[in-house]
């Protein structure tokens, strides 16, 4: 078979060399895309008068044909056409005779791949924006039903200060609203034309770069035609951005799993997320939430992958670039499976508000409140510290907790304890009172459930 640019070859390459270079088992992916882009292409050399008004017609004509085919799944490619422009090209051709061959006039493959993965990134974008929006609407509701659940809050692994569970769920709304700007801002310099850059220089052809750019809806051009057929810059910042999403997502997995175990109990994962053991028949594992954690490997992976392809690379196009797609592809996949998969399983754990609330009951979380109310009575707040950590020791060796000790052992301890220290201890109160700015107290957790409803449009 001959290449479509085999004209300066005596020879063809063996069949092992064309499978290692083609790209077109996973670059298959980018057929509409490449499609939309040369449609686009076809119209401005209308529009320019570089090919006639018929020839472009029948170009247009034969790419629609392809679309409708690639739609219906009808297109077969072929390794001996390398990657998929060369083998829309070739598909067109036989669709339409030689004048299918006129479609790359003043454009190369350096330009086409990279118009391809643009106009790709922006519409998968706006697709995970859509999901990591779901997935916030999923944790909304389930804090404003748990505005005055209480939890132990942690620092080290250790219990610190009773807190309510709707604030702990929002932290990771906010991380996701951070993680949700950083996609739309790269948005920005996704949505930037190369188109018209050709191999490397522009071209000699009286060619218009901001009609393609306008018709394929980007929003301006890249300046530099090096540039825009070099850079993957963009595609860099998607694989960071979404190893930080995936960084949040594991760490929230990382939670469920521990708050499903039997250690917590503070939450039963829904069935459908949850899977058997062959040989344990009482198992239930949170394999899914376990699964999200795992494939933040691979998204890291991706990332560092990229970043070391492109840091030694001359000016301009190189094959290595060919390198850029499957990372990204495999990352589109993963963040999307997992944003679902996230999703749906917040939306249906539930809550077992009882153990929650019965285990700061038994614990030491509540005596930073004992230190305060020493301290709010004016002793130093090191001394109250000192004063509470020796009542802490002595629970500890009397096996009891600190709403177990008698008043006369507070009185005791300090003579500035009163009756009301039973109160102040009481975890609900303990956290009902923390109200300031971003706290975890009721009334400050209703207010910045309504700030994270205001970021989130229906
Ligand atoms: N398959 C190539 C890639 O993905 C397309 C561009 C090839 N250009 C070239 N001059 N060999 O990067």
């Amino acid at each position: 078979m001959t290449k479509l640019w085999g004209g300066r070859f005596q020879k063809t390459p063996a069949q092992w060399v064309d499978e290692f270079n083609a790209s077109i088992s996973f670059d298959q992916k980018l057929v509409e895309e490449d499609i939309e882009g040369s449609l686009a292409h076809v119209a401005m050399l209308k529009e320019t008068k570089i090919l006639t008004e018929e020839e472009a017609g029948q170009i247009k004509k034969g790419l629609e044909t392809l679309k409708q085919k690639a739609l219906n799944g009808q297109l077969s490619f072929s390794v001996q056409y390398e990657d998929i422009h060369l083998n829309i090209e070739k598909l067109l051709i036989d669709e339409i005779g030689p004048v299918g061959g006129k479609l790359h006039t003043g454009r190369s493959r350096n330009d086409q791949v990279a118009t391809d993965m643009h106009l790709y990134l922006r519409k998968q974008l706006q697709v995970i924006i859509e999901q990591i929006q779901s997935l916030q609407h999923a944790l909304i509701t389930r804090a404003d039903e748990n505005v005055e659940t209480i939890i132990p809050g942690y620092t080290h692994l250790q219990r610190a200060q009773p807190i309510s569970f709707a604030h702990h769920l929002l932290a990771y709304f906010w991380m996701l609203e951070r993680d949700k700007e950083r996609f739309q801002e790269s948005l920005k310099r996704v949505n930037i034309s190369p188109l018209g850059s050709a191999a490397l220089a522009g071209t000699t052809f009286p060619i218009d770069r901001f009609y393609t750019a306008e018709k394929l809806g980007f929003d301006s051009i890249y300046p530099n035609s090096l540039d825009a057929v070099s850079d993957r810059d963009f595609i860099v910042e998607f694989l960071s951005n979404s190893s930080l999403l995936m960084v949040h997502l594991s760490r929230f997995c990382e939670e469920l799993i521990l708050w499903c175990s039997q250690e917590f109990q503070f939450i039963e994962m829904d069935d459908a997320y949850s899977t058997g053991s062959s040989i344990m028949p009482q198992k239930k594992n949170p394999d899914m939430a376990e699964l999200i954690r795992g494939k933040s490997g691979r998204v890291f992976g991706n990332l560092v992958s990229l970043l070391t392809v492109l840091k030694g690379l001359p000016l301009a196009y190189n094959k290595d670039l060919q390198e850029d797609k499957e990372g990204m592809f495999d990352t589109v996949e993963t963040i999307q499976g997992c944003l679902e998969i996230m999703t749906g399983m917040v939306k249906t754990f539930v809550v077992k508000k009882e153990n929650m609330e019965k285990s700061v009951q038994q614990d030491f979380s509540n005596a930073t409140e004992l230190a305060d109310y020493l301290a709010k009575k004016g002793l130093p707040f090191r001394k109250a510290h000192e004063v509470v950590g020796k009542l802490v020791y002595q629970c500890i060796e009397r096996g009891i907790y600190l709403n177990d000790l008698s008043f006369e052992d507070y009185k005791l301890a300090h003579h500035l304890f009163d009756k009301d220290v039973y109160e102040v201890i009481n975890p609900y109160t303990a956290v009902n009172k923390r109200n300031s700015e971003g706290g975890t107290g009721f009334s400050a957790v209703q207010k910045q459930l309504q700030l994270a409803k205001s970021k989130v449009t229906n």
